[in-house]
């Protein structure tokens, strides 16, 4: 069995999931204790679709995240770079198909709402992701990335980090078609951005009023933002007026 490295070598983590894809829905539903489902409907909330609009769910996996956001009624393109995880979802009936997050196969402002769940960590080079999924949503399109994060009570945090280390690799091991692959999750999760600086990350890709909300204490975060209203000209700059917005955007909050 395969494992990546925290160098998140593209080929090594495509491989990686399709060896994790036979078990990997009920896999993460045992890991997190059932919470996995509530923190997708969260993230299908936060993106506000219509029916009718159209949603890119990238790294879709499965396609269970995908199905997720299939409830609002909206048209959703799941894409994932594990052909394997893709192959996985065929029984569902959703727009799935096998690409990469950092070279999307569709055209500029093609999506109203583009999201990302449990995947931008996995992303070699997450802020050209971010740059990427901005240009594939339209002027004022709506961003969600839903992530693993930085449990912000700390005594919580230090029971949560003791099982990430210790309780989840043991379950894993029982339940999981790649167990090497939820070693490589706990090191991704503990070496990865905390809401701040995923949220500065974000907003250094081009998004705009980026907020976030904590789940479970902080185990994920939830970060929204928009799109520019539209694509600065070249002889344009984005100089103090949109720092200024930022800042004062900027929101948390805590469930
Ligand atoms: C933890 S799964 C998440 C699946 C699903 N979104 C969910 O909610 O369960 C992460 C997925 O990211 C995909 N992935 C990693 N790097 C990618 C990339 N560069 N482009 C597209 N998908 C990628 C993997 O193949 C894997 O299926």
């Amino acid at each position: 069995m395969s494992r990546a490295t925290l160098a998140r070598d593209p080929d090594e983590v495509t491989r990686m999931f399709d060896e994790a894809a036979g078990h990997y829905d009920r896999t993460n539903t045992l890991l997190s204790g059932g919470q996995d489902r509530l923190w997708r409907a969260r993230a299908r909330a936060a993106l506000a679709l219509r029916p009718g609009e159209r949603c890119l769910d990238i790294a879709c996996g499965t396609g269970v995240s995908t199905a997720e956001l299939a409830r609002s009624g909206a048209a959703v393109v799941g894409i994932d770079r594990s052909p394997g995880m893709v192959a996985r979802g065929a029984a569902r009936s959703l727009d799935l198909r096998v690409g990469d997050a950092l070279a999307l196969p569709f055209e500029t402002a093609a999506f109203d709402a583009v999201t990302i769940m449990f995947g931008l960590r996995n992303v070699v080079d997450p802020g050209a992701a971010l740059r990427e999924m901005a240009r594939v949503t339209r002027p004022g399109g709506r961003l969600v990335v839903c992530e693993f994060s930085h449990p912000t009570w700390a005594p919580f945090r230090t029971v949560y980090l003791r099982y990430l280390m210790g309780g989840l690799p043991r379950i894993a091991d029982l339940v999981s078609s790649n167990p090497d692959a939820y070693t490589y999750l706990s090191e991704t999760i503990r070496a990865w951005h905390d809401q701040r600086s995923l949220a500065a990350l974000i907003r250094e890709a081009g998004w705009q009023r980026v907020c976030w909300r904590n789940l479970t204490g902080g185990i994920v975060a939830l970060h929204r933002a928009l799109a520019p209203a539209r694509q600065p000209g070249p002889e344009e700059s984005d100089g103090d007026g949109d720092g200024r917005e930022h800042g004062k955007q900027q929101a948390e909050s805590a469930v």
